[in-house]
């Protein structure tokens, strides 16, 4: 998809369709929209709701005279005073999605009039490269194609700086292939994605993007005594992998972000086995993982001026011979022993050993993303995160990128007394507690593996799949938070 901007007269722009949006407060028809009769239809039809202001409502419009393109969409935008970074990737991704069933010439794209010029270019075009891929990888053939062109049109009048906004539509694509790359990962099959597959194919993209990676195997990790993965991967004749990716954009001697994502490339529940339907899209539960992975890519291909390391634990937790019991002992990288109380409790098993790890190589912030528990999907719903950390400022940090670009966090609390119900008769702790405040009672357990460091985490088994359609999102992966990332990253290389 060639990607430019041009300013231009919308009207006569030479692109097989146009895509305008539509203002709860107008212009209703947009001024450049000349012509008597098709300024008197356009009114007409805002009038009668066949055009609708609502975000996620659009209609086709044909043939009108005075313009152009062969066809117009006009795209809901809701009240002007409330359009956001959210707003507009949104609008990319609906028009990805409305458009790319076919195969299309040149897109023209209005840039909205609501400030912020150049964010809102880079969002749009995010959107419309999520949009453009759909999730249909096996399917013969293909339900999606990116637009040969896509074209911002900035309208006469627009004070916007063509340079600016050019260069905040680069940056832009980098981070829509990020989530596409992140949500192409989660949506591959759990059998062409095992620890080994993975991290095969994490080291060839995070390689393209220039970051250095490092991928441990079964013995290096049983040397390293991460005894959260073992236990787990323990069940799966497939072995673990843990994958290490450094970018290194202010220099050596730099302080670093530390990035953790849980990678359980199928979470069967193991002994503690998952019933059928529950077990459905749990090809997802490496999301947090692939949400590392596809942000480090992003981060390095921007050369944004910080350094960052990101940790991926990658396993299968099945139910094989060999699998971990109820009662087993697990010891942990940081010393600490945990009793398994439920092998369904696998995710913060690997991240104990992911996190305490990370802590070693003094990071001045951890933030981990993990598939990690119903209980917070239960508490939040399927579109906001659990945030949850042990330091107000990391807590600040991640919330405000969040807010940022348009994704949704919300913090629980994190009180000493939801660690309890941890305590085990024979290990330092159990892996399960009350299942009340099961979110919370997750995170205070990986809070006794972060070495005391500044920590968030985001509990995204909500937000990490989308069991349905909608107009400006796709079923299955969503690559969220990698937004957020880049963002955060951002943030930390400001002086
Ligand atoms: N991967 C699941 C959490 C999950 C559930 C993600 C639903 C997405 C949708 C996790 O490993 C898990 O099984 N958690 C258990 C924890 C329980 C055994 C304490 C859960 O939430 O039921
Ligand atoms: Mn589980
Ligand atoms: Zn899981």
């Amino acid at each position: 998809m060639q990607i430019r901007i041009v300013a231009e007269d919308p009207a006569g722009a030479d692109v097989a369709w146009l895509v305008t949006g539509l203002f709860e407060d107008g212009p209703a028809p947009p001024a450049w929209v000349r012509e008597p009769a098709a300024r008197e239809l356009f009114a007409n039809l805002v009038e009668s709701k066949d055009l609708s202001a609502s975000p996620g409502d659009a209609s086709a419009l044909h043939g009108m005279s005075g313009i152009r393109a062969a066809s117009l969409l006009v795209a809901g935008l809701g009240p002007r005073e409330a359009f956001d970074a959210g707003s507009a990737f949104d609008l990319g991704v609906l028009v990805g999605k409305r458009l790319g069933g076919r195969p299309r010439g040149a897109v023209g794209l209005v840039l909205p009039e609501a400030g912020m010029p150049a964010e809102v270019a880079s969002r749009l075009v995010q959107g419309a490269i999520v949009g453009t891929a759909g999730p249909g990888l096996a399917k013969s053939e293909p339900a999606r194609y990116a637009f040969e062109e896509l074209r911002l049109i900035l309208p006469p009048g627009s004070t916007a700086d063509p340079a600016l906004v050019d260069r905040a539509m680069a940056r832009g694509a980098i981070v829509g292939r990020a989530i596409n790359l992140a949500r192409e990962l989660v949506n591959l099959p759990p059998a062409r994605k095992t620890p080994r597959l993975l991290a095969d194919r994490i080291r060839i993209e995070a390689g393209a993007a220039g970051l250095e990676v490092e991928v441990w195997d079964e013995a290096r990790i049983r040397r390293e005594r991460f005894g959260g993965l073992l236990g787990v991967a323990a069940g799966s004749d497939e072995p673990p992998s843990f994958v290490t990716l450094h970018w290194n954009g202010a220099g050596p001697e730099a302080p670093h972000l530390a990035l953790v994502g849980k990678g359980v490339t199928f979470d069967s529940g193991g002994l503690s086995l998952k019933p059928s339907a529950s077990m459905e899209d749990m090809k997802a539960d490496m999301s947090g993982a692939a949400i590392v992975a596809a942000a480090m890519t992003a981060i390095a291909r921007l050369r944004l001026p910080v350094n960052v390391r990101g940790y991926l634990a990658l396993v299968e937790n099945m139910s094989g011979g060999r699998a971990m019991k109820l009662g087993d002992v697990l010891s942990m990288r940081n010393g600490k022993t945990v009793e398994v109380m439920n092998t369904d409790a696998e995710g913060r098993l690997i991240l104990a050993d992911a996190l305490s790890f990370a802590a070693e190589q003094a990071p001045t912030r951890m933030v981990d993303l993990a598939t990690l528990t119903g209980s917070c999907v239960v508490a939040l719903g399927t579109k906001v995160a659990g945030l949850f950390a042990n330091d107000d400022e990391t807590a600040e940090l991640v919330r405000e990128s969040a807010t940022a670009v348009g994704e949704r966090v919300w913090r629980l609390p994190m009180d000493g007394d939801f660690r309890e119900s941890l305590k085990s008769p024979v290990a330092d702790l159990k892996n399960v507690g009350s299942k009340w405040g099961g979110a919370i009672v997750a995170a205070k357990f990986l809070e006794e593996f972060v070495g005391g460091r500044p920590w968030a985490h985001l509990d995204i088994a909500g937000p990490a799949w989308a069991e349905s359609d909608s107009p400006a999102r796709d079923a299955g992966g969503t690559g969220c938070f990698v937004r957020t990332l880049v963002r955060m990253a951002e943030e930390a290389g400001e002086p």
